[in-house]
């Protein structure tokens, strides 16, 4: 094979892997769980669990921004917090520390997968703090 075609190949292989690494980028270890666009434009199951949160005031304990009140900051707690770690803690609460149980409410319920994309969203840093609208709305 001379050099050219050498050099092609190596760049056409450069170029397929570009879109790989920024998919890694946006979501260590797999797939986000939600989408988002400029930062305050998610998708509706997204949006979804932003109204959960926002209807059962979660805000009252861990903070309008999600970083911590006399409950702990979520933005630190769902980078090592599992999806069953999550729905575990907020379907059962740990009522001896604090945390209600919301399996009680038919919206948490409902929502329980939402609601965790949305703060998996807020604690990667690609969905900011306050309002959401969903993409092309
Ligand atoms: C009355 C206050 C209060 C409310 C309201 C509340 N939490 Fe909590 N939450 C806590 C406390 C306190 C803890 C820490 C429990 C512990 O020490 O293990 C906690 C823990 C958690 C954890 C586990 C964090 C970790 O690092 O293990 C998650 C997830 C969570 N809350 C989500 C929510 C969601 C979602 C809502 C709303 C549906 C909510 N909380 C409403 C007080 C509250």
């Amino acid at each position: 094979m001379n050099k050219f075609v050498t050099l092609m190949l190596s760049a056409a292989a450069f170029v397929a892997a570009v879109p790989v690494l920024a998919d890694d980028d946006a979501a260590p270890g797999g797939a986000a769980p939600y989408k988002v666009a400029n930062g305050n434009q998610v998708d509706a199951q997204t949006l979804s669990g932003w109204k959960t949160w926002r209807a059962l005031a979660c805000e009252r304990c861990h903070g309008a921004a999600q970083e911590g009140m006399v409950g702990p900051s979520l933005v630190n707690s769902l980078k090592t917090l599992t999806r069953d770690q999550f729905k575990q803690t907020v379907l059962h609460g740990r009522i001896d520390k604090g945390m209600p149980n919301f399996d009680g409410s038919k919206m948490v319920v409902e929502n329980i997968d939402n609601l965790y994309a949305y703060l998996k969203g807020r604690s990667d840093g690609a969905i900011q703090p306050g309002r959401l609208q969903e993409i092309g709305k």
